[in-house]
């Protein structure tokens, strides 16, 4: 079946909503990974999200190269488990577990009948809770897509240590992140940019503004020389960004 059919039934098969949340005049409430947004959230980090496909399409690549027998990958902040999916793919062994993680309730409930709508070959283990308790053992890849950003700040340095620990030698830690930059100028032209590109793909003018302020202190992201300053601290040894479209990125680092 092609690309684009294959597309096509899987949005009937999870009948996947448009992403209006902020078409009308909103009251003001931070962001949060609510049922409204679970509902609608394969629309919505498509068409907010440049690269996402190709990020997915990577990490599948990824997995086929970096994946071990009798090891384990984490998918940290799985949402609907489009990236546990995505390594499923790639892995070549069939005795390797995912741990997938999310701490919100709406997530997770929507993650299993996505993950089982799928065929996959490996074993995709669905757990609700915070990424800061779990442990991270035997790993060869561990993938953090567009979850780093909405940890704390000064969380996010230990939490790469932990990783690093339970990774194994040679191991692979893939971090998309929504970045900022230094040069003020250049922040706001990549911003507009990103806009446009909002804007492109049907989003109003209030709901981009809406959107924007609920991400205000819920969403805090650090430049890309933060990101690799931070996992050079944990301990990583060859890191770079793979991928960059605006104020997007996605980075490996390898144990
Ligand atoms: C932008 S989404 C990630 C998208 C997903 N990784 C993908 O590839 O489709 C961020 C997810 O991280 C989860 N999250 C944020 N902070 C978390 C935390 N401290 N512990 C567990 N999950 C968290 C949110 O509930 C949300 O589902």
């Amino acid at each position: 079946m092609s690309k684009p059919a294959l597309q096509l039934m899987r949005n009937i098969l999870m009948n996947d909503k448009i992403d209006n949340l902020y078409a009308s005049q909103q009251s003001g409430q931070p962001f949060s990974f609510n049922h409204s947004v679970a509902e609608v959230f394969p629309d919505m980090i498509k068409r907010s999200v440049p690269g996402y496909d190709k990020i997915l399409r990577n990490i599948t690549r990824l997995s086929s190269h970096f994946v071990k027998p009798d090891t384990n990958c984490y998918d940290l902040g799985c949402s609907l488990g489009a990236a546990s999916l995505a390594m499923s793919e790639g892995i070549q062994h069939q005795d390797v577990t995912i741990v997938a993680v999310d701490n919100s309730d709406a997530m997770l409930a929507k993650c299993k009948p996505h993950i089982d709508a799928f065929k996959h070959k490996c074993n995709i283990e669905l757990i609700h809770d915070n990424i800061q308790n779990i442990s991270i053992t035997n790993a060869s890849m561990v993938v953090l897509n567009f979850t780093l950003q909405f940890l704390p700040t000064n969380d996010r340095t230990s939490l790469l240590g932990e990783i690093y620990q339970g990774m194994n030698d040679d191991g692979v830690l893939l971090i998309s992140e929504k970045i900022c930059f230094e040069d003020e100028t250049i922040n706001q032209l990549i911003n507009k940019l990103h806009h446009q590109f909002k804007s492109d793909n049907g989003y109003s003018q209030l709901e981009i503004s809406q959107k924007r302020d609920a991400l205000e202190d819920v969403l805090i992201p650090q430049t890309l020389e933060q990101h690799i300053y931070n996992l050079k601290d944990a301990g990583f040894k060859h890191i770079d960004c793979w991928f960059q479209q605006y104020n997007f990125v996605s980075i490996i680092a390898i144990k």
